[in-house]
């Protein structure tokens, strides 16, 4: 069945009041559409553990930096339904951006210590961006349950952090990364890259899936994995590199030797 479309705040609201009344708990996948297989597979955990699912399609204006991409994000609508209804989505939430961020809105979310390094250090405001469009979002559809993908292992951790911090009464759930057979994982942002470069990408899974091997058979010095990380990307044609970092998986400063969760950036 086609999940019900609904641009408008109080539309939402009732409808979630209306569902919690049934009493059933709610589901909530934020997206910014151009849905695909990684998309999918939340719905899909939203799905199996919760009664009433809701989607956001909503391209945030803010998490975006004044030179990247956000004239040409992809956002195919009509096929983004299509996967909802497939996935048994109940409600997508589209809104206009004037309904999320009216004239005059001041506001923003700052998570201090995990939103300015690694991806943060090459797009500042870029996090605050997305825990200020997140916390609204938690607000307005209230979910139980709130499904991530650790692919954006950096937002993942902020989000934690924040609903920790402002004691959301939301669960953040954190789904595994789907990718593509050669381990490119999948991504809206994919449909750019051209024969070349999307061959070229796999770079990124091969060199973390070397320093995973590197690090069962004993290393545990960072520098030694960062060389080797940044040897590889580098060596890479059409490939710039940001940063190749080894973090504690909590703090998402660099650890050096290696000591319990790390996160491979
Ligand atoms: O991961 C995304 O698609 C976005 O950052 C999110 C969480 C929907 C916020 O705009």
């Amino acid at each position: 069945m086609n999940p019900v479309v609904v641009r408008a705040i109080s539309a939402l609201r009732q409808a979630v009041h209306d569902v919690r009344r049934r009493g059933l708990t709610v589901g909530f996948v934020p997206t910014m559409g151009a849905l695909h297989e990684g998309h999918a597979s939340l719905i899909r955990a939203a799905r199996k553990e919760t009664g009433f699912v809701v989607v956001s399609i909503f391209v945030n204006p803010t998490q975006f930096g004044p030179h990247e991409d956000l004239a040409r994000y992809p956002q195919p609508f009509e096929k983004d339904l299509a996967l909802c209804a497939v996935e048994s989505a109940d409600l997508v939430f589209a809104p206009q951006v004037e309904t999320l961020y009216p004239q005059g809105f001041r506001t923003a979310v700052e998570v201090g210590g995990l939103q300015d390094v690694l991806e943060g250090s090459s797009r500042p405001g870029h996090f605050r961006g997305v825990a200020t469009v997140v916390l609204k979002l938690f607000h307005l559809v209230s979910p139980d349950h709130a499904y991530f993908g650790q692919k954006d292992a950096q937002q993942v951790r902020i989000i934690q952090q924040m609903t920790r911090d402002l004691n959301l009464p939301v669960e953040v759930r954190v789904c595994p990364i789907v990718r593509e057979a050669d381990g490119l994982a999948l991504s809206s942002r994919n449909v750019f890259l051209d024969t070349a470069q999307r061959k070229n990408a796999t770079v990124l899974y091969r060199s973390l899936v070397e320093a995973q091997a590197m690090i069962k058979q004993g290393e545990r010095s960072s520098t030694v994995l960062q060389r080797m990380l940044t040897e590889r990307i580098t060596a890479t044609p059409g490939v710039i590199l940001d940063s190749a970092a080894i973090v504690d998986a909590d703090s998402l400063q660099p650890i050096d030797p290696l000591r319990e969760q790390v996160l491979i950036a």
